[in-house]
């Protein structure tokens, strides 16, 4: 049986799109049964929509009465039959219900080489601005198990990319994205084999 993938996702999805290419193209061997998106109109959710896979939007969890992020998320990964949960670009932190429920069951990729430049703050550009900032001639991305704690879950890939010397935040954004895109399928596909469940 194909196990099933659920993704996660705040942004514009290029980390999403490129599983959805790899599972057409059959680098990743498994079906991509739904995305979490945090909002209706983000580039993931129309990516989902082209490809047909269900989208969750995810109800606001501000105010007394709203429902907690936890019991959606645990409500939706049942609902669309999760064997393995993947973040691509998802900025909440996952509640640690759901790390129980699904233990070694989510992953994320973060565009640093873990442990630098991860932890809470760490997202998006500001990871690129600090490496730059620290004068760092290496960066790279890194996929991990999630755990409790921010970007500390066991590491399962990282690709290291070079930082030139003219580099703009953006500049070496879009390098380690471009590299993000590729290690992604690769190593879910590994993952998903190494589970003997
Ligand atoms: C990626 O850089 C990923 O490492 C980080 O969020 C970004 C998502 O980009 N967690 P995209 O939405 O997949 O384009």
């Amino acid at each position: 049986m194909k196990k099933n993938i659920v993704v996660a996702a705040s942004g514009s999805g290029s980390n999403f799109k490129a599983l959805i290419d790899a599972v057409q193209n059959g680098t990743l061997n498994a079906s991509i049964s739904g995305l979490i998106a945090s909002r209706e109109d983000i580039g993931a959710a129309t990516f989902a929509r082209q490809a047909g896979i269900p989208v969750y939007v995810l109800k606001s969890t501000t105010g007394e009465t709203a429902p907690l992020l936890g019991t959606q998320l645990l409500e939706v990964l049942q609902r669309f039959e999760a064997d393995l949960f993947v973040l691509a670009g998802f900025l909440r932190k996952i509640p640690d219900e759901v790390v129980e429920a699904y233990r070694d069951r989510i992953l994320n990729i973060h565009p640093s080489l873990l442990p630098r430049y991860g932890g809470k703050g760490y997202f998006g550009i500001r990871v690129h601005q600090a490496v730059l900032n620290a004068g760092e001639t290496k960066s790279g991305c890194t996929i991990h198990l999630v755990n409790e704690a921010y970007d500390e879950g066991r590491v399962l890939a990282q690709k290291v990319v070079e930082v030139l010397p003219a580099d703009e935040p953006a500049d070496l954004a879009a390098r380690v994205l471009r590299e993000e895109h590729k290690l992604y399928a690769p190593t879910i596909q590994q993952y998903l084999e190494s589970l003997t469940d």
